[in-house]
């Protein structure tokens, strides 16, 4: 048993180191930088994030397999050519490559991410929110981005206070906290779609008179179909502010890896070059 274990290890760090040392490490990496300069700790020549990460255990060694769903503006959404896009999915490719582990995105449904981490995928990022249930079956890094649930609603609509949302039909996407908090209103009859974008179109065709989301997806819906939404800030219905974070398997040794590359990568500048490119541009 223990000898099948250590062949095990064994094949495990050579095709993890194999990965590490091979072109993705010496070949130009874009935006990456030289990892000494950025860490003094390090005792290797890696930075801090890539330590011996292509060494922790991922269901592929040397790839983070990530899920998302990515039909959320401007966080993640498909891209032109087809593939998943947007802030998140820039943020967990600059995370792995701090890493040194190569990324592949799964576009999954929203409510399978959580039961996916640690058997079909090794993280989740989908400007997903730290809530207490989740953490009862994932941890979570620490966070990156500070949100809040708008309210979407027809421009002639009166719904503007907490109280106007009371016996209201109200579109939400299936498993998220904005669905949580439309449970939480007396008397709404709450409809629950795959993608928010049909929740907006319902809006529009009258079958529901509030949409609750996410603010940055809420404020890209309503550009996209101006003139016939608008979109209202959560704090005039008293909504709690939201934490999203990148969740990881219980326990699992790729917290550490990925909130050190996510400081360094806070402290490089190369964060705040995505908001810009992704969040604020939009
Ligand atoms: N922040 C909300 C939540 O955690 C909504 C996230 C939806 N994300 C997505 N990619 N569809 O429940």
């Amino acid at each position: 048993m223990k000898k099948v274990m250590a062949m095990l290890l064994a094949t495990v760090l050579c095709v993890a180191t194999f990965t590490a040392c091979g072109s993705e490490e010496t070949g130009s990496k874009g935006t990456g930088t030289a990892p000494e300069s950025t860490v003094s700790e390090s005792t290797q020549a890696g930075s801090e994030a890539e330590g011996d990460a292509a060494s922790v255990e991922t269901i592929t060694a040397g790839v983070l397999t990530v899920g998302t769903n990515a039909a959320f503006p401007p966080f993640e959404y498909i891209g032109d050519d087809g593939e998943p896009a947007g802030f998140d999915i820039a943020l967990i490719k600059a995370i792995g490559e701090k890493m040194g582990m190569e990324v592949k995105v799964q576009d999954m449904e929203f409510g399978s991410l959580v039961a996916a981490i640690g058997n079909k995928i090794d993280v989740a990022i989908a400007g997903m929110t730290i809530t207490e249930e989740r953490k009862e079956s994932v941890d979570f890094s620490d966070s990156y981005y500070e949100a809040v649930q708008y309210v979407i609603v027809l421009p002639d609509s009166d719904i503007a206070t907490a109280a106007d949302l009371e016996n209201k039909s109200i579109g939400v996407q299936l498993g998220t906290t904005g669905e949580i908090i439309a449970e939480d209103i007396t008397g709404a009859n709450v409809q629950s779609y795959d993608k928010a974008v049909d929740a907006v179109s319902d809006l529009i065709n009258g079958r529901v008179q509030a949409v609750i989301i996410d603010k940055n997806p809420a404020e890209v819906f309503a550009s996209k179909f101006e003139g016939k939404v608008v979109a209202l800030d959560g704090a005039q219905f008293a909504f709690e502010p939201e934490q999203y974070a990148i969740a990881l398997p219980k326990g699992s040794p790729l917290a550490e890896k990925v909130n050190a590359a996510l400081a360094e990568l806070k402290a490089d500048g190369t964060f705040d070059a995505l908001v810009q490119e992704y969040i604020v541009a939009e």
